[in-house]
């Protein structure tokens, strides 16, 4: 079996409000994700109109308690530590740095939590590579401001971000700004911590929204060279290949503006500095203008990023013309593949996407490229001796793995990969702990009951496996 690079980035990924817990400990603020509820319609709930950001008795709320991360990461880590990781992505919650989002100086308690688990990393010679915002907002940015529409938060993202490198310099390498910053096409709530009301004009708000953070992200990759040029900034994208539905001429255009719209038009920006030559009609058409303020542009072009971050879970199709019954359970629409397999969610799997989308990324922007996320949710059964049997999340992974293999063989510079939610953890779509990605099984469940005891799942054995051999043992 081919292997790859002996410095590989083998590991695993998380977010701060999926995992934590801790949710008003240590000084730390409302996000917005702390009010969004638990529960299958939790896409529904918050991109409704009327979504208000209050706390209701009706719902529940499991990303307050997490997997209480922020009580057990020592034994967590040590987990990772025994897994053979040499990387744990892990994101910062913004509102334990600044609880409002909007202050002049940042708290305390919050930076030493996180000196705690980043000195742990170190001192276990796991690399640390951290997402600066993961859809955790704080609330007040969200609520005061309306979120990313507001110009204003680009400082408020500036200042925090220079807090942390200034930190953690010498101990963070790899940074990400924002994860998985093209969702806001599809998710204006959870990237741009945006309510979209009656009346408002969505498209208008989201891109201006994205420009916002497209200009954010490139002023603290601007700081973080300042601080320390030895740090390595990745912007972070869901990345798909989107595949015509037939050959029908109308598909095959269809499938190709969808697919630059998602992977290319923020891609482009931050790998090349410029909104690509599509955008103009796009904005044209869709009567989307862009309020910049002067050195926008040369902000963009100056400060682009050093390696480009993706995540993958499943492939998209596209028919110019479809019908509702023909839809996809995918998060980004588009209609059902006749050739994949789909998981208990809807998501459609397909491990040669991840090559195809591989090579198109590095073909374009011949960056290195790092996985971030990748995985497979499904429900898992705990044995009566404690095990858990996990073998299609192991063929799930093996058929990604092997892909990614495949596209390092092909000739693209992939530099680590992180499996999503190496140890089960909240779902960020449907807000449940039964959708559960990890190698490491937690005691918890939708109801709230559970002891958050940690074991290890067939999964863990495995990939402990992968990582010693560096891949041969795919
Ligand atoms: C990515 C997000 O979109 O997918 C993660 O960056 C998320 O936060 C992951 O958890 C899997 O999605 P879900 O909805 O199954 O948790």
């Amino acid at each position: 079996m081919k292997q790859v690079a002996k410095n590989f980035l083998w590991g695993g990924a998380t977010a701060a409000n999926q995992f934590e817990g801790g949710y008003q400990e240590g000084g730390k603020g409302l996000s917005i994700a702390d009010v969004m509820p638990g529960g299958k319609d939790r896409m529904k709930i918050i991109h409704d109109p009327t979504f208000d950001f209050e706390l209701h008795d009706e719902y529940t709320y499991p990303n307050h308690e997490g997997i209480d991360f922020y009580h057990h990461y020592k034994e967590d880590i040590a987990l990772f530590k025994e897994m053979g990781f040499k990387t744990f992505r892990m994101s910062i919650a913004w509102s334990r740095i600044f609880p409002n989002g909007d202050e002049l100086e940042p708290n305390e308690e919050g930076l030493q939590f996180y000196d705690r688990v980043i000195d742990e990393l170190v001192a276990q010679g796991i690399e640390p590579l951290v997402t600066i915002s993961h859809y955790e907002l704080p609330l007040h940015l969200a609520t005061a401001y309306g979120g990313w529409r507001d110009r204003r938060l680009v400082t408020f993202f500036e200042r925090y971000s220079r807090v942390l490198f200034e930190r953690y310099q010498g101990k963070v390498k790899y940074w990400l700004t924002f994860n998985e910053i093209n969702g806001a096409q599809f998710m204006p709530m959870l990237s741009l911590g945006m309510a979209i009301r009656e009346g408002d004009d969505q498209l208008q708000l989201t891109y201006q929204g994205l420009h916002h953070q497209l200009v954010a992200s490139a002023l603290a990759t601007k700081a973080a060279r300042e601080i320390d040029p030895s740090m390595q900034i990745g912007c972070m994208l869901i990345a798909a290949p989107v595949y015509p539905y037939s050959s029908n001429p109308e598909d095959i255009w269809y499938a190709h503006d969808a697919e630059r719209m998602m992977n290319f038009f923020c891609g482009d920006v931050h790998v090349r500095g410029e909104y690509p030559s599509f955008a103009k009609r796009f904005f044209r058409e869709n009567g989307i203008e862009l309020v910049m303020e002067d050195g926008d542009l040369e902000t963009l072009k100056a400060h682009t990023v050093d390696f480009f971050s993706l995540s993958y879970y499943m492939s998209r199709t596209e028919k110019a013309e479809k019908t509702e019954d023909e839809a996809a359970g995918n998060i980004m629409s588009g209609v059902k593949n006749p050739y994949l397999k789909a998981s208990d969610w809807g998501w459609e799997i397909d491990p040669m996407g991840l090559r195809v989308i591989l090579n198109k990324l590095y073909e374009r922007y011949e960056l290195p490229l790092f996985i971030v996320e990748n995985g497979l949710g499904a429900y898992d059964k705990v044995e009566a001796d404690g095990s858990v049997h996990d073998d299609y999340r192991i063929e799930y992974l093996r058929d990604h793995l092997k892909a990614m293999v495949e596209a390092i063989e092909d000739g693209v510079d992939v530099i680590g990969y992180t499996s999503w939610g190496c140890i089960d953890l909240v779902s960020a779509s449907t807000g449940e702990y039964s959708k559960r990605y990890g190698f490491i099984y937690v005691d918890k469940h939708d109801d709230g009951s559970g002891t958050l005891e940690r074991s290890r799942k067939d999964s863990f054995f495995w990939y402990q496996d992968v990582i010693q051999t560096n891949g041969a043992s795919l």
